[in-house]
């Protein structure tokens, strides 16, 4: 059941693309017709808490657990290898419940000895089966996934969320590497992200609507509809302003439905260090191979230093310095919760 979900996930990922609105067009940034500076000058390099990137886009957590996923993992390890981008694996749940698929995951690192890379659990999990993902690929960081909508919708998912706050405070106690609070595009609005910065979690990937819809995923998977949920959660653009306003710039990663060069600049510059993208990667890997994936990865890169030079930001961090008008649907979102 499990590793057919795992593919029945991807394939219908890949069919129905990006969905809804990431807000992130509500961002308007500000013309510098004096930037003062060169492209030769820009650094894409960044950190997130205590890890330090090469570069501020990550591919986001997807897959593993069959041998179809493997290939799909041992492809996105290969171009992250190659553009020094951090990557995580999928749940890795698949394979602490059975160990003949551990290679599915382990190849990431095989591959890519020297790279960072983001172990992956839900909420579920324990002290113990997070130490063993950890272990499984020598992670960098562990990525704890938030998807309660998801799971209400899919038939074989979870029912009960209790003591969800009480594991992740244990993971964070006990663990060697920086603990990830990620959604998976439902978004992580301020008073959850208040509550995971009290249970100590370092760092948030605030994923929010806008582009890979589990609702609309689950929804497509079962025979029993609730299509009307497949509005629901928060605009990454909202959900990246809400946690603003709890973690500090330097904490936090935006993702959801993020596509291109201009937006992650826009992400960065209200305040993100990092943009996640999965469900794009995914598409360019899956329907023109990697090859396209590694020119992929370069054109973003290249837009960024377009974009940095445009505006005379020579590195990251500087672009959170770079004026930002919110605008639209966002900043009326903002205005009604007294987000300035
Ligand atoms: C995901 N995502 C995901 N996230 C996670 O933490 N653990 C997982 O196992 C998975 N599995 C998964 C499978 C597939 C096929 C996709 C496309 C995505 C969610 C992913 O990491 C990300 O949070 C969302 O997809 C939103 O980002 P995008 O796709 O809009 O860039």
């Amino acid at each position: 059941m499990r590793e057919s979900r795992k593919m029945e996930h991807v394939l219908h990922a890949l069919k129905l693309g990006q969905l809804g609105q990431h807000g992130l067009n509500d961002f308007k940034l500000v013309h510098n017709c004096l930037p003062e500076t060169s492209s030769q000058r820009i650094k894409l390099h960044t950190s997130i808490g205590e890890l330090q990137l090469s570069s501020p886009i990550l591919i986001n957590a997807m897959t593993g657990g069959s041998s179809e996923t493997e290939t799909i993992n041992r492809e996105l390890a290969i171009v992250a290898r190659e553009k020094k981008l951090a990557m995580a694996v999928g749940s890795q749940m698949a394979a602490i419940k059975d160990k003949s698929v551990r290679s599915s995951y382990q190849i990431v690192r095989q591959l890519n000895p020297d790279g960072i890379i983001f172990a992956n659990l839900g909420s579920e999990a324990t002290v113990e089966q997070a130490q063993e993902a950890i272990e499984m690929i020598e992670a960098n960081a562990l990525q704890i996934h938030l998807n309660v909508m998801q799971e209400l919708i899919m038939p074989e998912g979870d029912r009960s969320f209790v003591g969800m706050e009480e594991r992740i405070a244990a993971i964070v106690d006990s663990v060697s590497v920086p603990v990830i609070v990620k959604e998976v595009g439902f978004g992580i609005m301020r008073e959850s992200a208040a509550r995971l910065r009290k249970l100590g979690v370092q760092i948030i990937d605030v994923g929010g609507t806008g582009g890979t819809n589990f609702a609309a995923i689950e929804n497509a998977r079962r025979n029993k509809n609730v299509e009307w949920l497949n509005d629901w959660g928060c605009r990454t653009s909202t959900a990246l302003l809400e946690a603003l306003t709890v973690y500090p710039r330097g904490s936090i990663i935006a993702s959801g439905g993020i596509r291109n060069p201009l937006e992650m600049i826009k992400a960065i510059a209200a305040g993100a260090s990092a943009v996640g993208m999965a469900g794009a990667f995914l598409c360019v890997l899956q329907t023109e191979g990697t090859k396209a994936m590694l020119d992929f990865v370069d054109e973003l890169h290249e837009g960024l230093t377009m974009v940095m030079t445009a505006l005379g930001t020579e590195e990251i961090s500087q672009l959170w310095q770079t004026p930002l008008v919110i605008t639209g649907d966002t900043a009326d979102w903002c205005n009604a919760r007294g987000i300035v």
